[in-house]
């Protein structure tokens, strides 16, 4: 079968190793290649915990989550690596240049496809206002740069690897109104083929999702577009309005 980027969560169960009660029941949705799958939900809901199981941060402890018709479980963490990229709710940079961030889990991407990532990401007027461009130092944990920046650089090392499927967890948050826009409508262009799966906060962020999911207490409590959950869902509403 075609590696596409088809992602399945069927019927999945998750709860933290040594916790009793579950902080996910019996998910089920599936993302195809070329949609948007959006997540929301209060703070606590379970959305990191959902996205964290698709790269194998952790397993359910029933159901199963399918990438390309494959359980996870059967495929190598590499080949997960390979077709899937999480740009972590809290970005991580480690200190070296700005190439060593980008290249980060694919050294033969060229200098070309690093400034093209940056430009979809909105990073390359600041990286290239630095002194050294690529070569700028960046220090342990990001530190010498802002959030949003952070949050950009993250996003394009996710886009450096051009994975099958993108798992965005609330990494607009960071950035204005005006630049998140920007963003999104250069990587439309950049995953048109992809699967992207997208956590966030921000409504304006996600209105135009193929599907929304409305997360509360670990279930899944409605599912649908951003037009259809406003006249059937009050847990969207109530986010919404919030
Ligand atoms: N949790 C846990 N152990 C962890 C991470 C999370 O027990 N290592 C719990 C949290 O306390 C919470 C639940 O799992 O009750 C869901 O957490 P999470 O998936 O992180 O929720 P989000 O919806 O991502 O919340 P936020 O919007 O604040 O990011
Ligand atoms: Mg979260």
């Amino acid at each position: 079968a075609a590696l596409t980027g088809v992602v399945e969560y069927r019927n999945v169960t998750f709860a933290y190793p040594g916790a009793e009660s579950p902080v996910l029941s019996n998910i089920s949705f599936t993302a195809r290649p070329g949609q948007t799958i959006a997540i929301i939900g209060s703070t606590g809901a379970g959305k990191t915990s959902l996205l964290s199981l698709l790269p194998r941060l952790y397993d359910p402890v029933e159901g199963q989550v399918l990438l390309d018709g494959v359980p996870v479980d059967k495929l190598d963490r590499a080949e997960i690596t390979k077709r899937v990229a999480l740009v972590p709710q809290r970005p991580y940079l480690f200190s070296g240049t700005i190439e060593h961030n980008l290249r980060f889990g694919k050294t033969e991407a060229t200098d070309q496809e690093l400034w093209d990532a940056l430009r979809v990401a909105q990073g390359e007027s600041f990286v290239r206002e630095k002194k050294n461009g690529l070569g700028a130092r960046i220090s342990q944990g990001g530190t010498n740069v802002s959030g949003g920046q952070r949050q950009r650089l993250c996003i394009a090392r996710a886009l450096v690897t051009k994975p099958r499927v993108y798992l965005f967890d609330d990494s607009f948050s960071a950035l204005d109104v005006a630049t998140d826009a920007r963003l999104r409508t250069a990587l439309k262009g950049i995953t048109r083929d992809a699967t992207v799966i997208i956590v966030a906060q921000r409504i304006s962020t996600i209105t135009e999702a193929d599907q929304i999911l409305v997360l509360d207490n670990g279930r899944i409590v409605d599912r649908g577009t951003h037009e259809e959950l406003l006249e059937t869902s009050p847990t969207y509403q109530e986010i919404v309005e919030s």
